[in-house]
């Protein structure tokens, strides 16, 4: 995976951060490897510990503005059942009071981001790990989870917003189709309501290979929706990693063919299109080089999923 993050080097790290970490970890550390997937600015390393065990070990002060989204992944992380395909926790460190800090520490899953191009093994793998998610987080371990659609609903209407002022680079065929493309994008907001733990961010930078598994990490946003919702939101990412949009629906099929209704899915994809299409033209946040541009990339791939589910020109 092409470094996107900018992070800190393990080295970079503040000697009584490192210190606390190799006391919590009962061992120095021997090696230190920086992760480059993802787009939070914080430490994520693979460490070799001097007795030759290895962990991954993720981390923020607790000053910065992201440090309340690595302690909610604390909690999801921990809160997953056994049976979830997700990385064994070792310690949180969450309180603030220790390290000043905010850390998680995590088994070492050693085979990298899943590669989701047509005829990878890793996509039956993907798949696989989707359907088990599903299973294992239904009923939500968090019962108290927010539903997706409160959560998000308010802030995914990206081609409203756009229709409002209609910026000179809009791609032609959505400056064609604003009007539809902003009349479908709420439309998915009730069938999302469901009693399934999501991740919300499912991405192939927040899922690691492990003895030929896919295990999902990063879970930051704690919501819970309709048991689909983690699979069409891939979509977009299997037409990224090289899919035509019909080939990625059908690799999904088992679990989109749940959705109730086709249109709500052409609405899910409107959502998070016109979130991506909004999104990519904001100024970059400080330390996140690399998420603008990301981010008009999966509009583009939204584009086209939406583009071969209405047959719009
Ligand atoms: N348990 C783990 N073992 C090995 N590598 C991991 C582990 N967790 C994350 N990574 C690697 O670190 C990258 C960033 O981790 P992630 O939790 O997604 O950070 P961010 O919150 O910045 O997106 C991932 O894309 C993956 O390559
Ligand atoms: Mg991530």
């Amino acid at each position: 995976m092409t470094a996107t993050a900018v992070r800190p080097e393990w080295g970079a790290v503040p000697d009584q951060v490192r210190a606390y970490i190799e006391s919590r970890l009962g061992a120095a550390v021997a090696e230190a490897q920086t992760c480059g997937g993802g787009f939070t600015p914080g430490l994520a390393a693979r460490l070799l510990l001097a007795d030759g065990n290895r962990v991954f070990v993720k981390g923020i002060p607790d000053e910065h503005p992201m440090a309340s989204v690595y302690r909610e992944e604390a909690r999801i992380t921990a809160a997953l059942p056994e049976s979830a395909p997700g990385p064994r926790v070792f310690w949180t460190e969450t309180s603030g009071q220790e390290a000043g800090w905010s850390l998680l520490c995590l088994e070492d899953l050693p085979d990298g981001n899943p590669d989701l191009s047509p005829g990878s093994s890793d996509v039956r793998a993907v798949v696989d790990t989707l359907l088990l998610l599903r299973e294992s987080l239904t009923p939500s371990p968090i019962p108290e989870a927010p539903q997706m659609a409160d959560v998000h609903g308010s802030y995914l209407c990206g081609w409203a917003e756009l229709a409002e002022s209609v910026p000179a680079d809009l791609d032609p065929w959505a400056r064609r189709n604003l009007e539809h493309l902003a009349g479908i994008e709420k439309g998915w907001l009730d069938a999302a309501r469901g009693s399934t733990l999501t991740h919300g961010d499912l991405r192939p930078d927040n899922m690691v290979m492990s003895g030929g598994k896919a295990v999902v990490i990063d879970w930051s946003y704690l919501s819970q929706a309709a048991d689909w919702c983690d699979a069409a939101s891939l979509v977009p990412h299997l037409i990224l990693a090289g899919h035509d949009p019909a080939s990625a629906e059908q690799v999904l099929a088992p679990l989109l063919g749940l959705v109730p209704d086709p249109d709500v899915v052409t609405a899910f994809a409107a959502a998070f299109g016109g979130f991506w299409e909004r999104s990519s033209r904001n100024p970059a946040p400080p330390n996140v080089p690399h998420l603008r541009g990301y981010q008009a990339r999966a509009a583009e791939a939204a584009r086209r999923w939406i583009a071969h589910r209405t047959g719009w020109v």
